[in-house]
């Protein structure tokens, strides 16, 4: 059977790179989104490429739109992005938990209706479905207590549940992956934003506060994106969640890599203390059992290719500052 990714939120920063590889791997792209917002795809795609995303207008929360994608694209997998960030949920839990979770019971109540051609389901959870942790004890694992401190990490923790309940009633087939902080080019929103915002104000010659500081997992969005796609296409059998890994570092060295490949950041950079309310040191050793190798560009190449990718949309004129 062809493969055919229906890509729900595909539009958003994680799901433009998904776009670009599948792209890359001589696939087509259907991406179902709130509105035909191209922005982010414009930076990675060039016009012919462009024309090889199809647009389906939809809203996850409405599972008649859902299906109905499903059916037009004749989905082999569905890749499920779309979703609220957490400040939104944390402004309104209400329309965070339509979105988050009634739109992921869509997307595998869609799944159900056409398990016959649908193979899998693999969608975003977070590493928000970890509260914080001792920080002397080490790296987390996936099968500890899940006890978020957010709306939007314990929509996490519903979704991952409800994905297997799918499995267990229905033999759905599900994987869910847990960024931490995504950073890249395309990364122009949400909370873990700011180490994106503070290599693209470098850039424009801007000053830039990151607003907390602590420990994070900072994940090059290229590497989110190949895994995501990794766990579309590798063996695998069942409903299970995993954490993924990329650099587990304090904000201070994050600055001090940005330096090292940017010296003018010195004087532009400053950040906070706060650690956000997650536990920053995460071990993804079971996604590694179960999918194989998984692509870790080291911080240092992740910040210097996406400030290659913003000095060049910068030469351009194209380099929206919009954001920051
Ligand atoms: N970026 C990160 O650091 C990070 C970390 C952990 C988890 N995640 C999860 O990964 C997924 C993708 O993240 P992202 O950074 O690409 O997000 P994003 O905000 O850039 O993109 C989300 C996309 O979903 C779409 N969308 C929102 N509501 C919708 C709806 N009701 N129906 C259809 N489409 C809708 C938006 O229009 C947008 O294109 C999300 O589920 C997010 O919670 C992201």
């Amino acid at each position: 059977m062809e493969k055919r990714v229906l890509l729900t939120g595909g539009y958003g920063c994680i799901g433009a790179w998904v776009a670009r590889r599948l792209l890359d791997a001589g696939q087509e792209v259907w991406v179902l989104d709130l509105r035909e917002d191209t922005h982010r795809l414009e930076l990675l795609l060039d016009r012919e490429e462009m024309h090889r995303v199809h647009f389906l207008a939809g809203d996850v929360s409405d599972p008649e739109a859902v299906r109905a994608a499903v059916d037009r694209v004749g989905a082999t997998e569905i890749l499920h992005l779309a979703g609220l960030q957490a400040p939104i949920c944390r402004a309104d839990p209400i329309r965070g938990a339509r979105v988050n979770v009634i739109g992921t019971l869509a997307v595998f109540e869609a799944a159900a209706a056409r398990k016959d051609h649908v193979r899998r389901v693999v969608y975003a959870s977070s590493a928000a479905v970890h509260g914080p942790a001792d920080p002397l004890a080490g790296p987390v694992g996936d099968e500890v207590r899940l006890a978020p401190l957010t709306h939007y990490g314990a929509f996490k923790v519903c979704n991952e549940l409800n994905a297997r309940v799918y499995w267990q009633d229905q033999g759905i087939h599900s994987i869910g992956l847990r960024p931490w902080t995504v950073y890249g080019v395309g990364r122009d929103f949400g909370m873990t934003s700011e180490p994106t915002k503070a290599i693209k104000s470098v850039c424009a010659g801007r000053p830039y506060r990151i607003s907390y500081g602590g420990r994070q997992d900072l994940q090059y969005v290229v590497d989110v994106a190949d895994t995501f796609v990794l766990a579309l296409e590798r063996p695998f059998h069942g409903a299970d969640a995993f954490n993924i890994r990329g650099a587990v570092e304090t904000i201070e060295s994050f600055v001090s890599t940005l330096v090292d490949v940017v010296p003018e950041a010195r004087e532009l950079i400053t950040h906070g203390d706060r650690q956000l309310p997650i536990a920053p040191d995460l071990d993804d050793s079971r996604l590694r059992a179960a999918l194989g190798p998984i692509p870790a560009t080291s911080l240092h190449e992740g910040i210097a290719e996406t400030f290659r990718r913003f000095r060049a949309l910068r030469d351009q004129g194209r380099l929206d500052l919009s954001d920051l």
